[in-house]
């Protein structure tokens, strides 16, 4: 009798370490996660002028034309690897470049991406309004 006792109370024991170890894991991955974004986030610092995340992305209809003629032949299907809108992970990796730095890869182009994202017509401000939308208006690198 006792002994069957032991048995379970060792193995309600095992369980609940290995519950405790999980949650440890999850924890140091919240911690590491944490502190890749605050690292993002410090750069920022020295970015200026509005900011491309941490706002709602708004966007006017004449622009959003203009991205749909142009970025969203690439940038909804992920074509050549380009970053899929909406998808946080590969932009926040972006973000940490700074502003000042994916807009300069958009006007210069970058790898498969053409000058301009082929948008002859589009003024820098549109670009910022464009990459805005892409990232997500949810993603928040800092507060
Ligand atoms: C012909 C395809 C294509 C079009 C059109 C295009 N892009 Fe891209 N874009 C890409 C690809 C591919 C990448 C990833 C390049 C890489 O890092 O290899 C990219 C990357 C980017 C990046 C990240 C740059 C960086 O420095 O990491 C931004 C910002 C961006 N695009 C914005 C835009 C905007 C805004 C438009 C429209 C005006 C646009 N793109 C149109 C293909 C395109």
């Amino acid at each position: 009798m006792t002994q069957e006792f032991i048995r379970h109370l060792i193995a309600f024991l095992e369980i609940r370490l290995q519950q405790v170890m999980r949650k440890k894991i999850r924890l140091a991955k919240i911690v590491i996660c944490s502190i890749i974004l605050l690292d993002c986030s410090s750069n920022r610092e020295s970015l200026e002028g509005p900011s491309v995340v941490g706002e709602e992305a708004t966007m006017s209809t004449e622009v959003l034309g203009k991205w749909n003629r142009s970025c969203a032949l690439c940038h909804v299907n992920g074509e050549a690897g380009a970053p899929i809108i909406g998808d946080t992970k590969s932009w926040s990796e972006r973000l940490c470049k700074g502003e000042d730095a994916l807009i300069k890869s958009v006007v210069e182009g970058l790898k498969s991406m053409p000058p301009l994202g082929y948008c002859m017509a589009c003024e820098i401000d549109d670009f910022k309004s464009m990459i805005s939308f892409m990232v997500g208006k949810n993603l928040r690198i800092s507060n």
